[in-house]
């Protein structure tokens, strides 16, 4: 029996969590759903704290389904690191109704797909007595000895975490073009100023799209990129970034297509899969029963397709939209009154 395991975070992450829950409940009776609190126990190898009851959970489920933390080592370092969900899914599409900046985006419909374990978020950081030894310097000539007091951060961009996210995103791109998109990777990083760091990741990403002639490639350095994503995203298919620029842009992406409330995610290895919102744990609407449960729903959507189970995520995805096309007890984000309550019996009652 397919069993799910939900770990709700903090703040006001848990409301949208019990929302879905809810949701999830109607819409998949027959599957066990395993509610537990991250808790906090002793540090893993990934620098984890998570209880051994909710690590036991997540081992013993076929996906997780995860709110939001405002802790650095909670569950979250054990399903990315621990469980290696190397691959962040970021679909970023307009769901009519949903409130956008843009006059018209209605023709957006794009997925980023960020690196998901290293870059800066290796998170090795020091402080810079510890370089100074090794004598680092720079194309500009300047280097760490010229430097005073100070600290670094790492940013680790390896050969087999950039061919493995490389494939994943060109692997994408053709499964869409299948369905109609129109095949195309967007690749973006600083690689002009970062030539050995980010001009690695530029240099691997075009040599595996040599091995993908069916599917088109372009890149564009990252801070230009971030402009394009605003004036031209109809022209964006699958978006390939590092992990950094893939969590910045992301959100800034969601803001097209009505913000963090609605914007969802799944992060997958080659054994495992969790789905989290995009969005954090939101302190500042924590306890109003405000928070928007889509992104979390919509994350549950993606589970429900991993999980094989395409009518149930199809039914839940046709549920919101109804709800958006409707403007049924929109969320205050949304422009409307509702609850997050009244907006979960409205999906639940379209289901
Ligand atoms: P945030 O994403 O929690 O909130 C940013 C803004 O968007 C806030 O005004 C919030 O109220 C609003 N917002 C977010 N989700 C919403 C929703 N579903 N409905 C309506 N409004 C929503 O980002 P912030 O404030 O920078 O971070 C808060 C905490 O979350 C921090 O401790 C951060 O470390 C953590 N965080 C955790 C993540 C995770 O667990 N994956 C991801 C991002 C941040
Ligand atoms: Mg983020």
């Amino acid at each position: 029996m397919t069993q799910i395991c939900v770990v709700p975070g903090d703040q006001a992450a848990p409301e949208a969590m019990a929302a879905t829950v809810l949701v999830l409940r109607e819409l998949i009776p027959d599957i066990d759903i395993l509610v537990v609190d991250e808790g906090i126990g002793p540090v893993g190898q990934f620098g984890e704290t998570l209880s051994n009851e909710c690590r036991e959970a997540i081992d013993s489920s076929d996906a997780t389904l995860f709110g939001a933390t405002s802790r650095r080592t909670g569950a979250i370092s054990y399903l990315r690191w621990g469980k290696a969900t190397y691959a962040n899914i970021r679909p970023v599409s307009y769901i009519e109704g949903i409130k956008s900046p843009l006059s018209n985006p209605n023709n957006i419909d794009f997925v980023i797909v960020r690196e998901n374990t290293e870059d800066l978020y290796a998170a090795v950081e020091g402080d810079l007595d510890l370089l100074r030894p090794l004598k680092l310097t720079s194309y500009r000539g300047t280097g760490i000895p010229a430097l005073g007091d100070g600290r670094f951060a790492v940013k680790v961009i390896t050969r087999a975490a950039t061919e493995r996210i490389a494939h994943y995103a060109f692997q994408m791109a053709r499964r869409r073009k299948q369905a109609g998109y129109p095949g195309k990777v967007t690749m973006s990083c600083k690689h002009n100023t970062l030539p050995t760091a980010d001009g690695f990741f530029r240099e691997i990403v075009t040599e595996i799209a040599e091995n993908y002639s069916d599917i088109e490639y372009n890149d564009f350095i990252i801070d230009d990129f971030a402009r394009r994503i605003i004036v031209e995203p109809e022209t964006l298919d699958v978006v390939l970034l590092p992990n950094q620029y893939g969590d910045i842009l992301s959100d800034e992406a969601s803001a097209l297509v009505g913000g963090l409330g609605v914007a969802p995610s799944g992060c997958y290895g080659d054994e495992y899969a969790y789905f989290e919102p995009v969005h954090g744990s939101a302190p500042d609407i924590e306890g109003l029963g405000i928070i928007n449960p889509t992104a979390t729903m919509l994350s549950a959507a993606m589970m429900l397709e991993y999980l094989n189970l395409p009518v149930a995520a199809n039914t839940l995805k046709t549920s919101i939209r109804t709800v958006y096309a409707n403007k049924e007890n929109l969320p205050k984000d949304q422009g409307g009154n509702g609850t997050t309550e009244q907006f979960t019996r409205s999906v639940i009652a379209s289901l």
